[in-house]
């Protein structure tokens, strides 16, 4: 069986400015370092605000810091008549790692459905960024009962047309939309049952292999208090926290969630 490594992606939204993003980064980084973070075993990434990325890369380079970033979303296009939109061409310029894409604000907010993710996807791909691609239902949905199919549909349209390859390399966040920024998490056993059935859904559009290499995150309401649970679940291979992770002693807490407790 692949060996996944975790991740704990911080998910700021539109928080911190470039100058509150050095001061958070720093932070993070040391309250890292005072808890001998393994990175290796743990990846922690923060996503941050396209105007903190310049900021952040010449901090973690300058101070050679195992953190990797990235941005909270991408333009489908390389370059062109796009105005306000950021190409993942520079994002890659700027050293970012990860992009999140399809998140449900921007769903929400922005209109996005399956065929822009699947194009957002694509760009990113493309410039060799790892996109973390974010699925999940709103509460209407989980009421009536349809969380796994409404799930995996909006994941089927994000992978359309793409080689198992490179689905191997993605991150999936599995995000109930009922639970992000209520203070409300998904049981350790309802994240499981998405974490799962993505992945199966994967086996079944591509092989064994890349079913077991891809990550799978759960999102919404992760704090340090259960992150822990969250993680003993098999298919649940990190979080992307939001809220929890605008403050970086709590964060670096998350991500050292193997030292804790349950
Ligand atoms: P939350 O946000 O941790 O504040 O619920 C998660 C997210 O939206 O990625």
């Amino acid at each position: 069986m692949a060996t996944r490594t975790p991740l704990m992606a911080g998910n700021w939204k539109m928080n911190l400015d470039h100058q509150q993003a050095i001061a958070t980064v720093q932070k993070l980084a040391w309250a890292l370092k005072d808890g001998k973070h393994d990175y290796a075993a743990v990846e922690v990434a923060v996503l941050v605000p396209f105007t903190d990325l310049r900021s952040v890369q010449t901090l973690v380079d300058a101070d050679k810091l195992e953190l990797k970033y990235g941005a909270q979303d991408v333009s489908a296009h390389e370059s062109g008549a796009y105005t306000g939109e950021i190409s993942p061409v520079f994002l890659s310029k700027l050293g970012v790692t990860y992009v999140a894409i399809g998140h449900s604000e921007r769903r929400q907010y922005h209109g996005e459905d399956e065929a822009v993710t699947n194009a957002k996807v694509k760009s990113a791909l493309g410039a060799g960024l790892v996109p973390i691609l974010c699925v999940g239902e709103e509460l209407s949905v989980r009421e009536e009962g349809r969380q796994v199919p409404h799930t995996l549909a909006q994941l089927d349209g994000g992978l359309e047309g793409l080689t198992a390859a490179q689905v191997a390399g993605l991150v999936i966040a599995y995000e109930p939309v009922w639970a992000i920024g209520t203070g409300k998490t998904a049981t350790p056993e309802d994240a499981q049952e998405l974490a799962e059935a993505i992945r199966v859904r994967i086996g079944e559009l591509y092989d064994a292999a890349t079913a077991q290499a891809v990550r799978v995150l759960y999102g919404g309401s992760v704090k340090s208090s259960n992150v822990a649970a969250l993680m003993t679940k098999p298919d649940v291979d990190g979080a992307l926290v939001g809220g929890a992770s605008l403050d970086p002693e709590e964060f670096a807490k998350i991500a050292r969630y193997q030292s804790h407790t349950l």
